[in-house]
């Protein structure tokens, strides 16, 4: 856990921000008291696009893949899961039965995970299987929901994350199947790129599952047309701009940015990816980077011995709705529970009926991740 900071004083009403720093500061004590008091049975896993006051109060930081990873590792009887709704629930999935995962704000969703039904993907397999050459494997991002793993899971597919897409992919395309890969089109070309597949091997979908018109039945890749409102935004003049501005600089993007911005980019990967690329590089170095800007402010602000500048500003507006006193709230819910003095709330659940297939496609993908299957 890093130290606090505090927050900013604007000076032009010093009543209202010295109630706000108290509050601030009482929040920020309570949740590290309480915190200390449950040891070993709490742990709070965040996402690297949670503000600065939640990452420091964080026992794991890192990208979807890493964060489901630890959870899966935890004993811990309470996860307070910092980060989106499908993040809880793919911790809520891999959680053993005596323990519970909390979202300190339950309305903090993903717009791109919002963007593909099971009823439509079933029809998309459907159609697919049906006329395809190759066998069909549903693969789909992490930024999903529970129905949708579960959907993948019964279908013998699993989940992806920007981390590993290429590689999980590859695996099924090397055992001579095609892939049906949702909800992020982005991701989906930038992977088909990265391993290499003709434009004639990808194919796009529609949103409610139906194909484009001449569709090539032998495609590798079928494509979702979903994508992510925060990385969209960048643009190839972005890039051009800045490397005006400064000559020597190092431009490093996430996938579900578009193809022009990760093909002019120099690198492209994962949040943990970056923060590591940034944070290993020598010091003196100058890096644009084409993500969520709460996280590009924080690396600025902690790798001072660099230049780390925004691609452009953009906010991820659901992972910034947790705030140090909706941490607060959830973690005095999670005191008085675990002292048998009142209820839990904020408790993400996902029904028996999906855990099962849910389970088998987070699986899959970290068997092929951590090398258990070929
Ligand atoms: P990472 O898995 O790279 O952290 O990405 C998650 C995400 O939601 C990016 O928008
Ligand atoms: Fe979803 Fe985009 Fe926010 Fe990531 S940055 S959680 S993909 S809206």
């Amino acid at each position: 856990m890093v130290g606090v900071r505090h927050p900013p004083d604007h000076g032009n009403n010093v009543s209202i921000s010295t109630v706000k720093a108290k509050r601030m500061n009482t929040f920020y004590q309570e949740i590290k008291r309480i915190k200390e008091e449950l040891g070993n049975n709490i742990v709070i896993p965040a996402h690297h696009y949670q503000r600065d006051e939640i990452v420091d109060f964080a026992d794991f930081i890192g990208d979807s893949y890493k964060l489901a990873l630890d959870c899966s590792k935890t004993d811990a009887r309470y996860i307070v899961f910092c980060g989106v709704h499908f993040m809880a629930e793919g911790a809520s999935v891999l959680a053993g039965h005596n323990q519970i995962v909390i979202a300190p704000d339950t309305g903090a969703g993903c717009p791109m995970a919002d963007m593909i039904k099971t009823e439509d993907a079933g029809k998309a397999y459907d159609l697919l299987t049906r006329e395809c050459p190759r066998e069909i494997v549903p693969v789909v991002y992490m930024n999903s929901s529970a129905e949708m793993k579960a959907f993948c899971g019964a279908r013998k597919g699993t989940v992806c994350t920007s981390s590993n897409a290429a590689r999980i992919v590859k695996s099924f395309l090397d055992e001579g199947r095609s892939v049906l890969f949702s909800p992020d089109f982005n991701l989906g070309v930038n992977t088909a790129n990265e391993l290499g597949l003709a434009r004639e091997e990808i194919a796009l979908l529609n949103p409610n599952g139906t194909l484009k018109e001449g569709y090539p039945a032998r495609a590798k890749m079928f494509l979702w047309p979903g994508f992510c409102y925060v990385h969209q935004c960048f643009s190839i003049e972005d890039i051009t701009y800045l490397r005006k501005e400064y000559p020597d600089i190092r431009i490093i993007v996430h996938p579900e940015c578009r193809e022009e911005v990760v093909n002019a980019a120099d690198h492209a990967g994962s949040t943990s990816m970056i923060y590591n690329t940034v944070r290993d590089s020598p010091p003196g170095t100058v890096w644009a980077i084409g993500t969520e800007y709460s996280f590009v402010n924080r690396m600025a602000w902690e790798f001072k011995e660099k230049t780390v500048v925004p691609l452009k500003k953009s906010l991820c507006t659901d992972m910034n709705r947790t705030t140090l006193e909706k941490l607060f709230n959830v973690m005095v819910s999670v005191e008085r529970h675990f002292k048998g003095k009142g209820e839990l709330y904020n408790v993400i659940t996902v029904p028996e009926s999906l855990r099962k297939d849910a389970g088998d496609a987070l699986g899959r993908m970290m068997d092929i991740v951590e090398n258990k299957v070929t």
